[in-house]
């Protein structure tokens, strides 16, 4: 079934727990993502950056994700994933999206604040969640891209919840987008995390939460990938962060890493096979089992 954001995180609020937020961008991946939500009975988000928007279109993702949703028991929500365009925005409303995320972060304060509310009034009225940034999580994806952080500052949340009236705030407490997270050991701001939570009583979201895992990393190597220094949250920096306030938790990265591990595996050792069925399985697989192993993490799992 189909529910809002703000359903399924205010539950995981209460529980302690966090729900994974999960980024689709074709067939494949959204299937993996759900066998492993209904396998693990587990709540889920599913994602779609702008990016993926563009990439396969606004109608093919909605339609793919509410078909989903309509046949299972599990609660999903439809969330867009970084929205930035307010005309987007619309569309996703229109598309039955339940959430969409407002990140006008880029912008100073009262900019972010002004943006945020009218997308909190739009989306209100028709019961969609609203997620918002304050701070800016780094990294580079295709759409998403930052480059200066700057760690969410503990004493402006309280006021921008209470100017946006959103219903959940995603918080820079040093993670970053893509699969180059830490130089050296990965370690969360957990201090500031806290101060945050004694501020606002929403749930907090943390983006670029990856853990980039070794096997898979290694797998890919093994069959000719090229990456060094990889690096992500270490699992027990999600722990932390979950006991802290952590409800929703953003993962992209190693679905493309767990994708990308399988498919240079299948080719290597099936140079003559070349039906896309056949070729896309093993993505389809090890994608559903990354998924798995992060709603374990999360503690979401029989919590549908
Ligand atoms: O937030 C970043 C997500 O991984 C989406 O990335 O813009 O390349 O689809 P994308
Ligand atoms: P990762 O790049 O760590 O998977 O983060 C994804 C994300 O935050 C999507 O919004
Ligand atoms: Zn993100």
């Amino acid at each position: 079934m189909l529910v809002t954001a703000k359903e399924v995180l205010t539950k995981a609020q209460k529980g302690k727990y966090a729900v994974g937020a999960f980024n689709v961008n074709d067939l494949e991946i959204m299937e993996a993502i759900v066998n492993a939500a209904v396998r693990l009975k587990s709540p889920v988000i599913l994602q779609t950056s702008e990016g993926a928007i563009e990439y396969a279109g606004l109608k093919y993702l909605a339609g793919m994700i509410k078909t989903a949703a309509h046949e299972n028991m599990i609660p999903i929500v439809l969330h867009l994933d970084h929205g930035k365009d307010i005309k987007l925005i619309k569309q996703c409303v229109k598309e039955g999206y339940t959430s969409v995320m407002i990140d006008a972060s880029q912008y100073d304060f009262n900019k972010n604040v002004s943006i945020t509310r009218k997308v909190v009034s739009l989306c209100h009225k028709r019961r969609i969640s609203v997620e918002a940034e304050l701070g800016t999580i780094g990294g580079a994806e295709d759409k998403v891209s930052e480059r200066n952080i700057i760690l969410t500052d503990s004493e402006y949340t309280k006021l921008f919840v209470e100017k946006t009236g959103v219903d959940s705030l995603a918080v820079a407490i040093g993670t970053s987008h893509g699969a180059y997270k830490f130089k050296g050991r990965g370690k969360l701001d957990i201090k500031r995390l806290k101060d945050i939570k004694a501020k606002v009583k929403i749930p907090l979201v943390l983006h670029g939460a990856s853990g980039v895992p070794k096997d898979i990393v290694r797998k890919a190597v093994k069959y000719g990938a090229k990456f060094e220094d990889v690096s992500g949250v270490p699992d027990l920096q999600i722990k932390l962060a979950i006991k802290n306030g952590i409800c929703k938790i953003n993962t992209d990265t190693d679905l493309r890493l767990s994708f990308t591990a399988a498919e240079r595996e299948f080719l290597a050792k099936h140079p003559s096979e070349f039906d896309p069925r056949k070729i896309l399985k093993p993505a389809k697989e090890l994608i559903q089992k990354t998924v798995e192993r992060r709603i374990r993490l999360f503690g979401s799992d029989g919590k549908a």
